[in-house]
């Protein structure tokens, strides 16, 4: 089963073409994150506009990368929402009018159902389930017990930020550029992380939910009170180093509590943009090793941030346990939440 997958609920334009959900034989990304670097993050509408230009390019490249024409395809998959509305029709249009085109049957993704997939992405080795899932992105912080692809429960969510939106905005309160989370992380890595400890969040309850928002204000309040000193760069680094590890505590301890609870997980999955992160990754290796069990994050970087081989990928799995939702009407939407069915 080869599927085109196609990627734009946010600030890129993404294609690619996988086969089996596993098997990558191209995937382009194109993104317009520079022209919002100091501007602090996306402006919607001109990201749709830079989609619009770029994604009937980026498709073509796929195909050509994946060394295949149209007749080869067997089905489109496409990022149905959340995301920019605007962005996320350029996506569904074009696929729309393609699939009419060219006669092969849509598949719409849900973006989060995206990322839970990334990870078998090139993957070796087949995977077991029951799996735990810290799904880490600009958008949402989630943590899944699954059972299958398509079957499982949310044992967690954020209440307020997302893991991203708080490195972002640390990033932004530290002079760095949009997307703040790999700025930041690489400003850490020269600081000292034990210079400064932020209270854990949420650490008072039994919850596997998470809360940035205090983290975000403390930094705040941390920050403010350096005065002039702050702009010494081995003190922001510091700073930035100590922020980063009580985003990553938080995050460990959620999924700590779910291995407690769910003891029959053999491993542990973190995807999305913030499974980039090399601090996390080093804890949650750490804490998988205490607990005897695996630890896995997307192959490559670039299938850790938004990309069109996740949507194909998540299209196989979807078709495969749902095969009704091949060719299914569907609605483009901003706001739509994930829910796994339970068996
Ligand atoms: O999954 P993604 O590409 O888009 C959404 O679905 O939101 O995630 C983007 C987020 C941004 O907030 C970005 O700052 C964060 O992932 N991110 C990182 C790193 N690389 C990307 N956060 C921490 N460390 C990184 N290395
Ligand atoms: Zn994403």
């Amino acid at each position: 089963m080869r599927i085109l997958g196609i990627e734009t609920s946010c600030d890129e334009t993404s294609a690619a073409v996988v086969d089996h959900g596993c098997n990558v034989l191209s995937c382009v990304i194109g993104s317009s994150k520079k022209d919002f670097e100091f501007r602090g993050g996306v402006i919607p509408e001109d990201a749709a506009r830079k989609q619009l230009e770029m994604i009937l390019p980026v498709i073509e490249k796929a195909l050509k990368n994946a060394n295949c024409d149209h007749t080869e395809i067997d089905a489109i998959a496409v990022t149905a929402g959340p995301g920019l509305l605007g962005s996320l029709l350029v996506g569904t249009t074009t696929s729309r009018a393609l699939s009419a085109l060219w006669k092969k049957p849509l598949i719409p993704v849900h973006h989060t159902l995206g990322h839970l997939s990334s990870t078998w992405l090139e993957a070796e080795g087949v995977d077991v389930f029951p799996i735990l899932t810290l799904s880490v992105s600009g958008g949402h912080s989630d943590l899944w017990y699954r059972t299958s692809h398509m079957t499982g429960a949310l044992l967690g969510s954020t209440r307020d930020d997302a893991a991203g939106e708080a490195f972002d905005k640390g990033a932004m309160m530290l002079g760095l550029p949009y997307p703040g989370g790999p700025a930041l992380a690489s400003l850490a890595d020269a600081g000292d992380e034990e210079s400064c400890t932020f209270p854990l969040p949420l650490s008072h309850e039994h919850s596997m939910d998470f809360s940035f928002s205090g983290l975000k204000t403390s930094l705040k309040y941390v920050l403010r009170d350096l005065g002039d000193r702050v702009k010494d760069d081995s003190v922001r680094a510091s700073i930035a180093a100590s922020y980063q590890f009580a985003i990553c505590l938080h995050l460990q301890s959620s999924v700590e509590r779910a291995l407690k609870k769910f003891p029959e997980c053999k491993h542990i999955h973190v995807v999305g943009g913030v499974s980039a992160n090399q601090r996390l990754r080093v804890m949650l290796k750490k804490l998988a090793e205490v607990h005897g069990i695996g630890v896995r994050w997307p192959s490559q970087l670039s299938y850790c941030t938004d990309n069109g081989a996740m949507i194909a990928a998540a299209g196989f799995f979807l078709i495969s346990e749902k095969p009704e939702t091949l060719g299914a009407d569907f609605k483009t939407s901003a706001t739509q939440s994930l829910s796994l069915s339970s068996n």
